[in-house]
């Protein structure tokens, strides 16, 4: 987490720096700050709080300059306070921002407190600010110095540094952390990810692990860990700036929520107009690595797990493989049984979770070399180390609950479920066909679900001034009552704790009573008349149900029963159509609280530590 951003060109930075941060700050958002060369002087500007009160600042101090970086920070060391925010300084001489954590922080400090380095900041980063500092001091230039303290860090960092010793150049390095270089016309960018940049160019180059760059206006040189010169290969960027503005709507929540029929499509528009389903969507590889794959390990963190709890239920019914799910943080530390006949899949809308990408790492350790990628943004860190990959084209996803990722990446799992099963001789055509049709159905069945949103605000209304809620569902819909109550905590604040339905009676029961209200995923699947019966249960102890269901249900109202329908049940697909209620549910009860939906307190949406 934490954006990073910075410019060097023959024009003032401060406002590229500024709109930089602003599209950065999804990924944290306790405090901002520029620093820049102005003539001899590094000059710094650093505020708690979102980055427009620090850009007030820099404006009334009159901030303008031709070389600059900034940071928006997640707070990992060291309080929300103005002394932790970035950028830091060692001497007044140079300026640090850094994305990461060091984990060798407090011997570094020491050897350079011995050395006479005094610290301002309870942060890991004034660390690296000084030992840059210190290698200047014995004889190094900026690039150099760079490069041999970074050597003697250990953790992860993107790094982006200036030095008045070096009014003409920018010096970048990253390890475990994303961070690209943008190409302009005589300017050059460093960015966390292109869309800080977009403004200014789409040429851009991903600075690979161990890399340090050298940019300055009319050059980019790249340096591998070994500290040789490497070309890199320089990419258009395909973002579009509209994925990046709110347009009409009032969140990027809201937004995001509305477009899930054209991302969905989007994402499956390769298999819109095809009769079959192929690996090749997989990768060119995929048909040799998924054909005689005994088994699937699913890893991912957030909604991106619960979207694998879902396709649990997918791959071991369609494809008869065994299918186990995993929260990558607990993978990634335990003595795991590889076995390499099995298919790792790792799930992550932003390619960069941390947790996940060690947990690819492990099972790689481990023996396993299939892998797939399923994520949201092309060339990040993950699915560049995956085998296999598929890209779920939701557009950029800004709002920090996630929405559309979730829906693209259940079809993507789906997809993944069928093509499996084909590839098994467990698929045959007739099925094929009616699996393809659902597909090509769902944006559809979604864009109706959305059409129920005046009625789930009404319902809002009522979980606005609620403490606690209840979700509650069965088989392949309890990932998405866990999606729900995950949802509502992460935007509202209201406690939310989600049950597979039928497990209310051993424990969660004990909470019931008319104060608490108990939504319940309920479509007309196989186990709807168990639902019945577990809301039963809840009835007779006086508690207030809100069911989600559908018109074949043929579930009405009762007294202390609320009934929200979707027009028709949609068979397999069901819990994509289920997601969006739960979601309108959580934006709307967030809306009436008055929280920050977009960017919800102590969250962030890119989560690049432990
Ligand atoms: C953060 C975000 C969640 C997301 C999770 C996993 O917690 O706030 O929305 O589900 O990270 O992120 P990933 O990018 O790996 O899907």
């Amino acid at each position: 987490m934490c954006g990073i951003v910075g410019a060097i060109a023959d024009r003032d930075v401060v406002p590229v720096l500024i709109e930089g941060l602003k599209r950065l700050e999804y990924r944290g958002y306790d405090s901002a700050g520029i620093a820049v060369l102005d003539g001899e002087q590094v000059r710094r500007v650093r505020r708690t709080g979102r980055v427009a009160e620090m850009e007030s600042a820099a404006q009334s101090e009159g901030f303008r300059a031709r070389l600059g970086i900034g940071h928006t920070r997640w707070a990992t060391h060291g309080g929300v306070t103005e002394a932790n925010a970035h950028p830091h300084v060692s001497f007044g001489e140079l300026a640090v921002v850094h994305n990461g954590i060091i984990e060798n922080h407090d011997e570094q400090r020491e050897v350079l407190r011995a050395k006479g380095y005094a610290f301002e900041s309870q942060t890991d980063t004034e660390v690296i600010a000084h030992l840059i500092h210190f290698h200047q001091s014995q004889g190094a230039d900026l690039l150099a110095a760079v490069q041999k303290a970074v050597q003697e860090l250990v953790g992860a960092y993107a790094i982006a540094v200036v030095s008045k010793r070096e009014p003409g150049r920018l010096i970048a390095a990253r390890m475990g952390c994303p961070l690209l270089v943008g190409l302009g016309e005589g300017e050059n960018f460093i960015a966390s990810d292109v869309s800080a940049i977009l403004q200014a160019t789409r040429q851009v180059i991903f600075l690979e692990e161990g890399d340090t760059a050298e940019i300055t206006r009319e050059s980019v040189r790249v340096f591998n860990a070994a500290g040789a010169a490497v070309e890199r290969d320089v990419h258009m960027s395909d973002v579009s700036l509209a994925s990046l503005e709110l347009g009409p709507y009032r969140h990027f929540m809201q937004k995001e929520i509305h477009e899930q029929p054209r991302a969905i499509a989007d994402t499956i528009e390769a298999v819109m107009d095809a009769n079959a389903f192929n690996p090749l969507l997989f990768g060119a590889d995929a048909e040799n690595v998924l054909r005689d794959v005994e088994g699937v390990q699913i890893l991912a963190c957030g909604t991106s797990y619960y979207a694998g709890l879902t396709a649990r239920y997918w791959i071991e019914a369609i494809s008869g493989l065994p299918c186990s799910v995993e929260i990558a943080s607990e993978y990634r530390y335990r003595k795991a049984v590889a076995n390499p006949k099995h298919l790792i899949v790792t799930i992550s809308q932003s390619g960069e979770t941390l947790d996940t990408m060690e947990a690819l790492k492990y099972a790689k350790s481990l023996g396993h070399d299939r892998t797939l990628s399923i994520c949201n943004v092309p060339e990040s860190a993950i699915p560049r180390a995956s085998r296999l990959v598929y890209y779920t084209r939701a557009g950029a996803e800004i709002g920090v609950a996630s929405t559309k990722a979730f829906t693209t990446q259940l079809v993507a799992l789906f997809t993944l479920a069928a093509t499996l099963a084909k590839l098994h001789g467990r698929l045959d055509v007739e099925q094929e066909g009616q699996y393809l049709d659902a597909l090509r159905f769902l944006p559809g069945s979604v864009q109706h679900a959305l059409n129920l949103e005046p009625q789930v605000t009404a319902w809002a209304e009522r979980f606005a001034p609620k403490q606690h809620a209840l979700f509650l569902g069965r088989g392949v819909h309890y990932p998405i009552a866990l999606e729900g109550a995950l949802k509502l905590k992460e935007i509202s604040y209201i406690h939310a704790e989600a049950y597979p339905a039928g497990e209310l009676k051993h424990g969660p029961l004990a909470l019931v009573d008319a104060a608490m209200p108990v939504v319940v995923i309920a479509p007309n699947d196989a186990l709807l008349e168990k639902v019945k019966s577990n809301m039963q249960e809840v009835r007779a102890r006086g508690g207030e149900l809100f069911v989600f269901t559908d018109e074949d249900s043929q579930f009405g109202p009762s007294e202390g029963v609320h009934v929200i329908r979707a027009p028709r049940h949609v068979g397999v697909l069901s819990p994509v159509v289920h997601a969006i209620p739960v979601q309108m549910l959580a934006y709307h009860a967030a809306l009436a609280r008055g929280t920050d939906v977009d960017k919800p307190r102590n969250l962030a949406k890119s989560v690049t530590v432990e």
